[in-house]
């Protein structure tokens, strides 16, 4: 289990494609919090690997995450754990599809493994395989999503596991972390919020979209990966036509095309900032609904 009492936030930026690289990664450790990006937002494991060498010239203090989608679409899968295990890599998250195939060698070189899981059926496929901790998408988070309710999701994940437990799916400022874990979950994940940051991938037009919506312009619609995902309305209204296909496809995720994914928290995104900015914030905000909580339990 990862030292808590070492983040300024129980906070994990959350693995975006095409948004998370070395550079938000590392602003997001820098800022006390642990920074993550998706295997396949490096072209190459070639790159992958450049990209770990340059993390840890940082000589960062707190971890980061590499997350792996563990599907079997994903050609480089196997290729990319190896290059991680390689670079003394503490922890992957296991993303779409079951992480069983991950978690041996991840554990041989003695990384931490979390998964991804949406539903209770998912939680105990990857208890099985023997995941160190779980990742619970629930309803409104930005890529693909989860439906299921956060409040009856985590009291039902916590009365069968013990260990870590993140909550993802609309975390939108530092109140809503603290609610996490007066929930009982460890850790969140904020992702959405963290894609207006001048440290991001994103580009211009993606972060102005983001500042001008809310929560009532995000759609879910299977076209981005074949999976629901929730997207900003005005990406969907541009592919008008294109048939969704069934079934997850790593290829549509290397789509060249911009998509424009958020979450319930783009109400929470009011400007483009830096991570560190954005991390300060929060942890104002957290504070300031950790003491609030403390007078609502006196009153
Ligand atoms: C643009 C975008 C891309 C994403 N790409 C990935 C990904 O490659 N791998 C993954 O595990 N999750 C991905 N996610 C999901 C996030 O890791 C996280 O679950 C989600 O952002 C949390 O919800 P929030 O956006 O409401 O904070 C993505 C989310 C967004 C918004």
């Amino acid at each position: 289990m990862i030292a808590l009492t070492e983040l300024a936030l129980p906070l994990i930026v959350a693995p975006m494609t095409k948004v998370s690289g070395p550079e938000l990664t590392i602003a997001a450790c820098r800022g006390g919090v642990i920074g993550s990006f998706p295997t396949h937002n490096a072209h190459s494991t070639e790159e992958l690997g450049s990209w770990l060498t340059r993390i840890s010239a940082a000589d960062l203090r707190i971890p980061f995450a590499a997350n792996v989608i563990a599907h079997r679409s994903n050609g480089r899968r196997d290729e990319d754990v190896a290059c991680l295990i390689e670079h003394g890599v503490e922890l992957v998250i296991a993303s779409v599809g079951a992480p069983g195939p991950i978690v041996e060698p991840l554990h041989r070189a003695g990384c931490q493994v979390y998964a991804d899981v949406a539903s209770l059926r998912h939680v105990d496929r990857a208890l099985e395989s023997g995941v160190d901790g779980l990742v619970l998408l629930t309803a409104g988070a930005g890529g693909q999503t989860g439906w299921a309710n956060p409040f009856s999701f985590v009291r039902a994940v916590r009365a069968r596991f013990d260990g870590p437990i993140v909550l993802a799916g609309g975390i939108s400022d530092g109140a809503a972390l603290w609610a996490a874990r007066v929930l009982g979950a460890d850790l969140g994940y904020m992702g959405t919020k963290f894609i207006a940051t001048t440290e991001s991938l994103a580009g211009d037009e993606y972060r102005s979209a983001l500042v001008d919506a809310t929560m009532d312009d995000v759609t879910t619609s299977a076209k981005l990966t074949g999976l629901p995902t929730n997207v900003l309305r005005s990406w969907l209204e541009s592919v008008d036509g294109e048939q969704a296909n069934g079934g997850f496809d790593q290829q549509r995720l290397l789509d060249p095309r911009d998509a424009w994914s958020a979450g319930h928290s783009v109400s929470g995104v009011t400007e483009t900032r830096t991570a560190p900015d954005l991390i300060a914030q929060t942890r104002q905000e957290y504070e300031h609904a950790r003491k609030q909580t403390l007078a609502i339990a006196t009153d």
